[in-house]
């Protein structure tokens, strides 16, 4: 994030003490707005680094502020312009502002010093960059233009290309019903989640969510003016007590789950726990968002028929997407549900963006026709396989006894649950001090609560890395479980997926 002056000068001759000179400082930008409501205050480390002080100092300063009700500080979320954010222009929204101050106030998140040589990413959602078939993808690409005819491309439909939508129909048959007329294109799984809120909410409703939950999911709310009420989960398993209390407030409109490879835990539904959670939801009106994000990661076990498949209501959408099975910078997924709800969405979308990129649209569905999706997929599922195993096995035997692997059927994320009393805010600081980057479960937590666990990304370590990242982890694991672990506090401002 840029600030336009983001540590006190104290080189100047002034007799104050050094805390209140920088107290003074972020004073003075507070009120004349160089730092404006709602805006995040340079770390504490960048702070004492950059001005060449102690965190201590800075941190003083920083609570002088709080005391003073200019500045918000929140663990893991840093210390926040205090007040209602009034944007950077006179009549905003009320839903831009929302949004505004979803984003300044996202949580920070370890980060490697820049000093410090990356030794394993574990946190990023986003695929091995060398294993996907770039040549075969410029085939489609090139194959794609060559087949326009030499005209470019133009506008499409709002549902999406038919043929796209009859090949995606068909792949997903087992789990649903195959009918390019229940499926919508849309830019991304994160569109998808837009809509269907659009679909089915309005402002001052709440959406039931079972959290820990996918982070992005909080500002989509905020923006839309929707209240989050959380049904409690173990493991990525909603609790059906807490799931019922949830269905039976009158202002919920719409529950949101992820019944496969759950982001963070990587848990998955079994059918019997799918037919449970639809036993509980279809006794209301309540509709359902369906994320399948990482639909096309499944290294273990038979795919499970989607929710919206055994809705009888017809209530329940499924929202699926190329970013983890393709590369995310692509933007493109797709709902599936009843025509009866799809045809409102895709008016919705019509007259939101007229319809995602039909060019890329063909291209897509040229990679798939040329089997080249498939078998880079079969690969990826491979070496996620391999991955995952050779993680649990160095969990299993290095970490501290009482910390558990949750073994996922597919997906990217697997999810290290600590004992209670663990403090893994600070493992995975420590970690990134020394080059290694894990996502703490605050990071997937409504309020940012502190969790008792860490989230592993397996997509971009290869199994050497696994093993170099594990071991630092499994260091700062031990010496928190014998109370000795530290590390200083440390940011990223990139969003968290
Ligand atoms: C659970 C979940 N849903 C949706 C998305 C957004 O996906 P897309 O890139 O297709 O918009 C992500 C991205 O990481 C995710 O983790």
């Amino acid at each position: 994030m840029a600030f336009p002056s983001p540590v006190p000068d104290l080189t100047g001759t002034s007799q104050l003490p050094v805390v209140e000179q920088m107290a003074a400082h972020f004073r003075d930008g507070i009120r004349d707005g160089t730092y404006p409501v709602g805006e995040r205050l340079p770390t504490i480390r960048e702070v004492a680094e950059r001005a060449g002080v102690t965190r201590n100092a800075v941190q003083l300063a920083y609570r002088q502020l709080a005391a003073e009700g200019l500045v918000e500080s929140t663990v893991g979320r840093g210390t926040i312009v205090a007040g209602e954010p009034s944007g950077r222009g006179p009549g905003l929204s009320r839903s831009a502002r929302a949004a505004w101050r979803a984003m300044r106030t996202a949580p920070l998140l370890p980060s490697v010093p820049d000093d410090v040589p990356v030794i394993a990413d574990f946190a990023g959602l986003q695929p091995d960059d060398g294993m996907f078939p770039t040549d075969r993808f410029r085939a489609a690409l090139d194959e794609t233009l060559a087949s326009s005819g030499g005209r470019l491309p133009g506008y499409g439909d709002p549902a999406g290309n038919r043929a796209l939508r009859e090949a995606l129909a068909a792949r997903h048959a087992q789990a649903g019903r195959a009918d390019p007329e229940r499926i919508l294109i849309t830019t991304g799984a994160q569109q998808g989640i837009d809509l269907v809120l659009r679909t089915f909410t309005e402002p001052g409703d709440a959406v039931a969510v079972a959290v820990p939950t996918y982070p992005q999911l909080f500002g989509s709310l905020a923006a839309h003016g929707l209240d989050l009420v959380p049904v409690e989960a173990k493991d990525g398993v909603a609790d059906m007590r807490s799931l019922r209390a949830a269905l039976a407030r009158k202002d919920v409109r719409l529950l949101y789950v992820m019944p496969t490879f759950h982001n963070p835990t990587g848990a998955t539904l079994d059918l019997a726990q799918r037919r449970a959670l639809l036993d509980v939801v279809s006794a209301t009106d309540v509709p359902v968002i369906e994320d399948e994000y990482e639909c096309e990661l499944r290294f273990e076990g038979d795919e499970l028929p989607a929710l919206s498949s055994l809705d009888p209501r017809g209530l329940t959408v499924t929202v699926r997407s190329f970013s983890k099975g393709m590369f995310p910078g692509v933007r493109l997924g797709w709902v599936e549900g009843s025509p009866a709800v799809l045809g409102p969405m895709t008016a919705l979308k019509r007259y939101s963006d007229l319809e995602s990129s039909p060019f890329l649209q063909d291209v897509i569905g040229q990679f798939l026709r040329s089997g080249a999706m498939d078998e880079y997929l079969a690969e990826l599922r491979l070496a996620l396989r391999e991955r995952h195993e050779h993680a649990r096995d160095l969990v299993d035997r290095t970490f501290p006894a009482d910390v558990r692997a949750i073994a996922p059927e597919g997906g990217l994320a697997l999810w290290l649950a600590f004992p209670p009393g663990a403090q893994v805010d600070r493992i995975a600081d420590a970690a990134a001090a020394e080059g290694v980057l894990v996502t703490p479960g605050r990071a997937f937590d409504p309020a940012g609560r502190p969790s008792r666990g860490l989230r592993l990304s397996l997509s971009r370590v290869d199994v050497d890395t696994i093993s170099r990242g594990l071991s630092i982890l499994a260091r700062h694991a031990h010496a928190e479980a014998a109370g000795a672990a530290s590390g200083g506090p440390t940011s990223s401002p990139l969003p968290i997926l």
